[in-house]
């Protein structure tokens, strides 16, 4: 026999940064972060596991290609799922396993993303999460999406703000033992309909300088992480749950902004220094902020991970057309620089 479960998680977007362990092991973070999740038709993670008494090994197939699951990262959290699976019961297929049995069953894992794992966009976060949400619901794990989270989290940092949709708060802790950085759900899909998210790929090269190597980078030898973790992001992370609550999309904008921004001067404060934007990237900032500064209030946000990719996140769908219509004036489709945009709502295009 083979059991099967199947699972999709879309990817997040962080408007207030991670960046920085305190323990490498166990992914806990040097602060907390804000992020918002996509829509799963855009940007996920799909997932299917199987179980058979007829498999020897743990493998898996990432877009149809097989991958090592040798990784530390992989194991933890299989492992952490392993151990809070149940008793599960098919009458109809005579399917009986005991607790104490799924440690000595083997799973095959199939996963594919729906976007270009090239094109530079992030993907562990959205596959970690849905590797964990699926392997729990093949193994009857009962543990509440927190949970969950935190196993998610020791795949990939960002990948425990991805068990949730909506707006969602990744909170760092403070137990060495990492129980309590978790992530809690701050407003679910709904809240905020009017935000429309729109990816321009600036370059789909795979980055340079990996998250998990450069935040180690910056942790080594940034002053600037240090203060920016003590001193700047609680206060941040306040005002930002405060903007989400009240539909505030001004504060929203500027603090995404500027939190983007410090990220990158972090980067930049990091021996030896880390670029992840580029000319296209600040030539889209420059974009957004005139355009910002000339209607006086904050039309558009943006935000820029480790690479050069702009996530642009606009007040509504009529900003949404506008600032596509300006995407394509100043970077014309035949401008290599910018080849493709990905639009977080369809009918955009
Ligand atoms: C810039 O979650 O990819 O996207 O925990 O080492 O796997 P690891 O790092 P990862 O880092 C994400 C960094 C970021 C900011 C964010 O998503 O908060």
């Amino acid at each position: 026999w083979v059991l099967m479960a199947t699972g999709r998680s879309p990817t997040n977007i962080a408007v207030i940064k991670y960046w920085g362990k305190r323990d490498e092991a166990l992914i806990l973070p040097v602060n907390d972060s804000i992020s918002v999740t996509l829509d799963p038709d855009h940007l996920s993670a799909t997932t299917t596991v199987a179980v058979s008494p007829a498999f020897s090994s743990d493998r898996m197939w990432l877009n149809g290609k097989e991958i090592s699951l040798s990784g530390g990262r992989f194991q933890s959290c299989l492992r952490e799922i392993r151990k809070r699976a149940c008793d599960f019961e098919d009458e109809k297929k005579g399917i009986k396993i005991k607790k104490e049995d799924w440690e000595k069953l083997h799973v095959h894992i199939a996963s594919y993303n729906n976007f270009p794992t090239a094109a530079g966009l992030a993907s562990s976060a959205a596959g970690f999460a849905c590797l964990v949400f699926t392997l729990g619901k093949l193994m009857n794990v009962k543990e509440d999406y927190g949970e969950l989270s935190s196993i998610a989290r020791q795949g990939s940092g960002s990948a425990c703000r991805s068990i949730y949709g909506g707006f969602v708060k990744w909170c760092m802790g403070k137990k060495d033992d990492g129980s309590d950085s978790i992530a809690v759900q701050l407003a679910d899909e709904a809240h905020w309909k009017d935000l429309v998210i729109i990816i321009a790929v600036v370059s789909s090269k795979q980055k340079e300088t990996s998250s998990t190597t450069g935040m180690r980078d910056s942790v080594e030898t940034s002053p600037l992480l240090q203060y920016r973790a003590q001193t700047v992001v609680p206060s941040r992370v306040l005002k930002m749950e405060e903007a989400i609550k009240h539909h505030d999309f001004e504060s929203f904008a500027k603090l995404t902004c500027a939190d983007s921004n410090q990220f990158h001067a972090v980067c930049l404060d990091t021996s030896p220094p880390i670029f992840y934007m580029n000319d296209t990237s600040h030539r889209i900032i420059s974009l957004v902020e005139k355009w910002n500064q000339s209607e006086g209030s904050p039309q558009v946000a943006y935000t820029f991970d480790a690479g050069p990719n702009a996530v642009l996140i606009a007040r509504n769908r009529k900003t949404a057309a506008l600032l596509l219509q300006k995407l394509l004036y100043y970077f014309p489709p035949q401008d290599k620089d910018l080849s493709s945009y990905l639009v977080g709502d369809k009918s955009i295009l």
